[in-house]
C-alpha cells in the first residue's frame, strides 16, 4: 500500500471508536501519507489532541477561532491543501450537520469549504444508526457525493452485539487507497494459499511446520487493496480475516489444499502458493490416540509424499500466472533456481528461513525474485505487507 504523496486530513468527532483511529492515523503515515487531524470538541474528551500531535507531530486542530497563525485561516488552509478528507469516527452528530450545511465549529466548517473526496467511516449505536433521521442524512450525504463505509456488525461498547461497530482499520485503509484512483489489479481474479498444512498422525498429533501464513495473508490483502478480486486459502483460522476478500476457505491437509486450489485454478489469473505444504505424511490414519508403550520401545511413523500441488499446476496452467514459494536453509538460490524452472511456476519468491528476523513467523521478510527470462532481483527487509505489495506490482506489470 503506497500513499507517499498523499496529503489526508482526518476529522475526529465525538464516538467511543476515537481511540481506534490512532491506528489508522499510524498506517496512514506508515503507507507514506501526510496527515494532519482536526477534533471535534467532543472527540476531545475522548483521546486528547496530545496523541494524534504525537503520532503527526503537527498540531491539532480544534477551534474555529485560534488566531495563532495569523497568515492563514486555518479551516481553510486544511480544507485547501488535503486531496482527501477521512471522517472517522463519524458521529450521527455530524452526519446530521454535514447533510444540512451546518458549520458550526472547526471540524464542520472545514468540511463545508474542502473540494476533496470525502470518506466518512460511521460508528455508532444500532438504534442511532437505524433511526430515520441518520439514514435519511447518509441518503443526503451520498447524494452529495460522499463515500460512506458501512459500519461493522459486531460487539458494541454498549456491551450488546449489533451493528454501528468501527470498521477494521485495513478495511478503512482499503478504502483509503480506493479513493485515489485505479488500482493495478482491478478485473484479476487472485487465489491465494497461505499457512502450513497439517498431516494428522491420530486424532490429536499430526506432523505440521513453522509457517505461519503472515507472508500470504499480506499477499492476500495486498491484492485487495490492489483491486483484485481475492480467493483466500487458509490453514488459520486463527488469524484476522483481511477486509474485502471475495472468499475464504479453511484447509488443514495437503490433500484438502490440493483439492480445493484446483477447484478454483480455472477461473483464476494469479496463483500465489504462499502456503507451505507438508512434503510428506504419516501412511496411515490411527483413528484413535495411539498409546504410549512401555520404555524403551521406540516408534516407527512410516511417512509418504504428498502431492506436488505446484508443480500440478505449473503442468496445469493455461492462462494463469503462476507464483511459488521457496523457503530454504541452505543453499536458497540454486535450489529456488531448481524449483523455478522444474515447476513451470513464471516467479518464485525465494525466502532464506534459517534467520529469525524475517520468514516463518517473523513480521518481516527478505526475497529474492526470480523469473524465468530475468535476472534474479532481491527485496531487502521489510515488513511483509510492503514485501506482498513489491511482489505484486512485478506481477501487475508482467500483466500490463
Ligand atoms: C460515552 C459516550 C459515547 C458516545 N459514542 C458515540 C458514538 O459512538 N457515536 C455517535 O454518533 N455518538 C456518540 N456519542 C454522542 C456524541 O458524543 C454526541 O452526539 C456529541 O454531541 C457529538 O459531537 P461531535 O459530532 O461534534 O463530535 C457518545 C457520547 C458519550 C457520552
Amino acid at each position: 500500500m503506497d500513499l507517499t504523496n498523499k496529503r489526508i486530513a482526518v476529522y475526529v468527532t465525538g464516538g467511543i471508536a476515537v481511540y481506534k483511529v490512532a491506528n489508522l492515523v499510524r498506517g496512514l503515515i506508515k503507507a507514506g501519507a501526510e496527515v494532519q487531524v482536526a477534533m471535534t470538541q467532543a472527540a476531545t474528551e475522548f483521546v486528547t489532541p496530545l496523541t494524534f500531535a504525537t503520532l503527526t507531530r503537527k498540531p491539532v486542530l480544534t477551534d474555529l477561532f485560534n488566531q495563532d497563525q495569523p497568515d492563514h485561516v486555518a479551516h481553510i488552509h486544511l480544507a485547501d491543501w488535503s486531496n482527501l478528507a477521512v471522517i472517522a469516527p463519524a458521529t450521527a452528530n455530524l452526519i446530521g450537520k454535514l447533510a444540512n450545511g451546518i458549520a458550526d465549529d472547526f471540524v464542520s466548517t472545514a468540511l463545508l469549504a474542502t473540494i476533496a473526496p470525502k470518506l466518512i467511516v460511521p460508528a455508532m449505536n444500532e438504534h442511532m444508526w437505524f433511526n430515520p433521521a441518520t439514514q435519511r442524512n447518509l441518503t443526503q450525504l451520498k447524494a452529495d457525493g460522499y463515500t460512506v463505509m458501512e459500519p461493522d456488525n459486531g460487539f458494541l461498547a454498549e456491551g450488546y452485539t449489533g451493528v454501528g461497530r468501527f470498521p477494521e482499520t485495513t478495511a478503512i485503509m482499503a478504502e483509503v487507497v480506493q479513493q485515489f484512483g485505479p488500482q493495478r489489479l482491478s478485473g484479476q481474479n487472485v487465489v491465494v494459499t497461505a499457512g502450513g498444512t497439517q498431516e494428522p498422525i491420530d486424532p490429536v498429533r499430526y506432523i505440521g511446520n513453522r509457517s505461519s501464513g503472515k507472508m500470504g495473508y499480506a499477499v492476500a490483502q495486498a491484492a485487495v487493496t490492489m483491486g483484485a478480486k481475492v480467493i483466500l486459502i487458509s490453514t488459520r483460522p486463527e488469524l484476522p480475516v483481511p477486509a474485502g476478500l471475495h472468499k475464504i476457505i479453511y484447509v488443514e491437509t495437503a490433500a484438502q489444499l490440493q483439492g480445493t486450489v484446483s477447484s478454483v485454478f480455472e477461473g483464476a489469473d494469479v496463483v500465489v502458493m504462499a502456503a507451505a505444504v507438508a512434503d510428506f505424511k504419516p501412511d496411515q490414519y490411527v483413528t484413535h490416540k495411539i498409546k504410549k508403550k512401555p520404555h524403551p520401545t521406540d516408534m516407527q511413523l512410516t511417512l509418504n509424499q504428498t502431492p506436488d500441488i505446484l508443480a500440478m499446476l505449473g503442468q496445469q496452467k493455461t492462462h494463469q500466472f503462476l507464483i511459488g514459494f521457496a523457503a530454504e536453509t541452505e543453499d536458497l538460490l540454486q535450489n529456488a533456481q531448481t524449483k523455478l524452472t522444474a515447476k513451470k511456476v513464471d516467479l518464485l519468491v525465494a525466502n532464506d528461513v534459517s534467520q529469525a528476523d524475517r520468514g516463518f513467523g517473523a513480521d518481516q521478510n527478505a526475497v529474492t525474485l526470480l523469473r524465468p527470462t530475468a535476472a534474479p532481483e532481491t527485496l531487502a527487509l521489510a515488513d511483509k505487507s510492503v514485501i506482498a505489495t513489491q511482489i505484486l506490482e512485478r506481477v501487475a506489470n508482467l500483466l500490463a
